[in-house]
């Protein structure tokens, strides 16, 4: 039922605060996560040699949101695959990896056939799902049920930043028996305890971002530069952008820019840049100074405050979000992009529940 909202991803998206506490209850015990699902696997998963996250769009995009974390908290090298690419190479997997498998429905297609490989070739595989009793969730070792409630919208919208909590948790659990990370451990669990109240007061952007739909409602094309924690941000709200409003658009590292897709910047072509507040900041100003220099038409998305700071002389719009720990940060990032695609769908009055030519679990290869 959608309640008071005219489609099932305005809902989704405005039930955030509500569905990351149920992806986290239970589990924040004591100073300490608690994964009930992965604790007699842990000692496994910290000696194993890599870990591999495995998934297809929105769920291989928030694997790459929590990589960064899980490197940082288990000290073990975490590689990305597509499910489908994984297959067409036959890539490598070994019985020392941990293969974590991610994905919302538990009935991708790609995924499952990508698990059957994994299964074969003798990893430890385990599921990140949202769906008790699917395939993915029998077939894994074990795993963590994100516990984000049914999701309809075609366009995974809660289901991403569950995800994103339930991978942060799960690196908490295998870095639990480090001193060393003792004290960013707590912040992290501080900061996963206030983090649906801030995405409350992100979701306050909703007039600001139908405003900015509005302007963009004829563009051909959308960019959006992101780097470290907000690479995936920027991956994400792209494939928002052009599953559902139909636009073009382009997610970018922003180290790359200067690699090839300057070449595209001019006063026409709309380009959003994610500068929050973390290590990649000062790198990330002086993108925009680049891209103002060429006259690109910029939209900033910083940290609350920082607005004259990226944008000396108003010379591009801006969306200012709460800040929170970096690690956590990608989940209050991608909210305005999701309003933002929301928003552009109904603008351009196309079908923002049941996109064209798209299906919400794509069981088929
Ligand atoms: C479980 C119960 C939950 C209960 C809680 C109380 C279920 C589904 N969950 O939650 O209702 O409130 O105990 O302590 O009964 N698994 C996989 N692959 C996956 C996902 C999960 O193998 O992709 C396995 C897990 O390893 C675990 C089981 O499924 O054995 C349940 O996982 P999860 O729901 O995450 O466990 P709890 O949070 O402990
Ligand atoms: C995008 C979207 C798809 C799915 C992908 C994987 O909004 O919904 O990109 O994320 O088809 O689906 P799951 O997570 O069910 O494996």
């Amino acid at each position: 039922k959608k309640g008071s909202y005219d489609h099932f991803m305005q809902k989704e998206i405005h039930e955030q605060p509500h569905s990351l506490t149920t992806t986290m209850r239970g589990r924040l015990k004591d100073g300490g996560v608690l994964l009930g699902g992965l604790k007699e696997h842990l000692k496994t998963i910290r000696r194993c040699r890599r870990v591999v996250f495995i998934g297809c769009g929105t769920s291989y995009n928030a694997a790459l949101a929590a990589r960064t974390f899980v490197e940082e908290m288990t000290g073990i090298p975490v590689t990305m695959e597509v499910a489908s690419d994984l297959l067409d190479r036959q890539g490598p997997i070994y019985r020392e990896d941990t293969a974590v498998f991610v994905s919302q429905s538990g009935e991708t297609a790609d995924t499952l056939l990508a698990l059957d490989y994994a299964l074969e070739n003798g990893a430890l595989c385990v599921g990140i799902t949202n769906t008790v009793g699917s395939t993915l969730s029998r077939k894994t070792h074990c795993g963590v049920h994100i516990n984000a409630g049914c999701e309809i919208g075609v366009a995974s919208t809660k289901a991403y930043t569950s995800q994103i909590v339930a991978m942060a948790m799960m690196a908490l659990a295998i870095g639990s028996d480090q001193i060393s990370t003792q004290a960013r451990r707590n912040a992290i669990i501080s900061g996963l305890t206030s983090l649906p109240s801030c995405v409350s007061e992100v979701l306050k952007l909703d007039a600001e971002m139908k405003e900015l739909a509005s302007s963009l409602i004829d563009s051909e094309s959308l960019l959006v530069f992101g780097r470290g924690y907000n690479y995936a941000t920027a991956l994400e709200g792209a494939l928002k952008v052009k599953e559902v409003a139909l636009m073009h658009s382009e997610g970018l590292l922003a180290g790359e820019m200067k690699h090839g897709p300057l070449a595209l910047v001019d006063e026409i072509l709309p380009i959003i840049v994610i500068a929050t507040r973390d290590a990649c900041f000062s790198k990330q100003q002086s993108v925009i100074q680049q891209l103002l220099s060429r006259k690109g038409r910029l939209i900033v998305m910083c940290s609350k405050g920082d607005a004259s700071t990226v944008c000396p002389n108003g010379s591009c719009r801006v969306i200012e979000v709460p800040g929170v720990a970096d690690c956590l940060q990608p989940v209050i990032n991608i909210i305005p992009l999701q309003l933002l695609a929301y928003h552009l769908t109904v603008l351009r009055g196309f079908d923002v529940d049941q996109p064209r030519n798209l299906a919400k679990s794509v069981t088929t290869q």
